[in-house]
């Protein structure tokens, strides 16, 4: 790999990529992570693209990498067909390699996992786990595709100011020593966790792994969270409790009232 190749994977993503660089096989074939731009979001956290404007996602087989002033991680924009394009995490889920777009699948550069561009699926180890997939929207008649960074899950909460509110109604999990709800709040875009723990006292944290971002898994046995990319344990109150990631996840603060938990924080 040039020196070039390997400097723009360190400018990409700075030190967690510098790392991950640095593992690169010499003998990797030369895949390019796709080229960077960056843009900013609305307000509503949405970022509207002109691809005409942008040479490298214009032609079907594109891709672009965006990175997002403010958001957690830069997002991989494949053009898939003719008015069809596709949003995934940039970052490979193996070793957080910056990954590219073969025309076909998304492929990792550094040990050439690949993952379909339309659900984001592992189709090639080594990695294991698949891309996270963003909500968007292409307009032909206008050319511009609309990314929505902070969608929510269909039937779960709004964030409003920050607060998510779940109704024992909706959530009667919520109720019982040992409940665990999750989804994705519309306004944040990331999915969170909610503990009715053992002792009745209720905890809620961010999904996002500290380690290299990869979404973690509720455990509902061990009540704790389990991330799959390399198996870091974190504590239902989000502290670390074994694995690589040295940081704990993000803290919400959670209250109740006779109907409701009330999840504060989360923007
Ligand atoms: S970082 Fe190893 S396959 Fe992507
Ligand atoms: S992303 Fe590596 S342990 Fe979670």
């Amino acid at each position: 790999m040039s020196t070039t190749r390997r400097g723009f994977l360190k400018g990409i993503l700075g030190t967690s990529a510098a790392g991950a660089a640095a593992t690169l096989p010499a003998c990797a074939p030369d895949i390019n992570p796709a080229p960077v731009t960056d843009v900013t979001a609305s307000s509503e956290g949405v970022v509207s693209l002109q691809v005409t404007r942008y040479p490298d996602l214009e032609p079907v087989g594109g891709s672009l990498t965006v990175r997002v002033s403010g958001a957690s991680e830069p997002v991989l924009v494949t053009h898939n067909a003719k008015d069809d394009f596709s949003v995934l995490s940039s970052i490979c889920t193996h070793a957080a390699c910056p990954l590219g777009f073969d025309g076909r699948e998304v492929v990792c550069p550094c040990h050439l996992s690949k993952f379909n561009p339309v659900d984001g699926a592992v189709t090639q180890r080594p990695a294991t786990v698949g891309l996270r997939k963003y909500t968007s929207k292409y307009n032909p008649a206008t050319q511009v595709l609309s990314i929505d960074l902070r969608a929510g899950e269909e039937g779960f909460p709004a964030a409003v100011n920050g607060e998510v509110r779940l109704t024992f109604a909706q959530f009667p999990a919520l109720r019982d020593n040992g409940g665990i709800v999750n989804g994705v709040p519309s306004g944040y875009g990331k999915r969170i966790f909610i503990f009715r723990r053992d002792d009745g006292t209720l905890t809620a944290v961010d999904s996002i792994c500290t380690h290299q971002g990869c979404e973690v898994e509720a455990r509902p046995a061990e009540q704790d969270l389990f991330c799959p990319c390399h198996a870091s344990i974190f504590s239902s109150s989000g502290d670390v409790v074994s694995g690589v990631a040295t940081l704990p996840l993000k803290k919400f603060t959670v209250s109740e009232t006779t109907d409701a938990v009330v999840v504060t924080g989360v923007q």
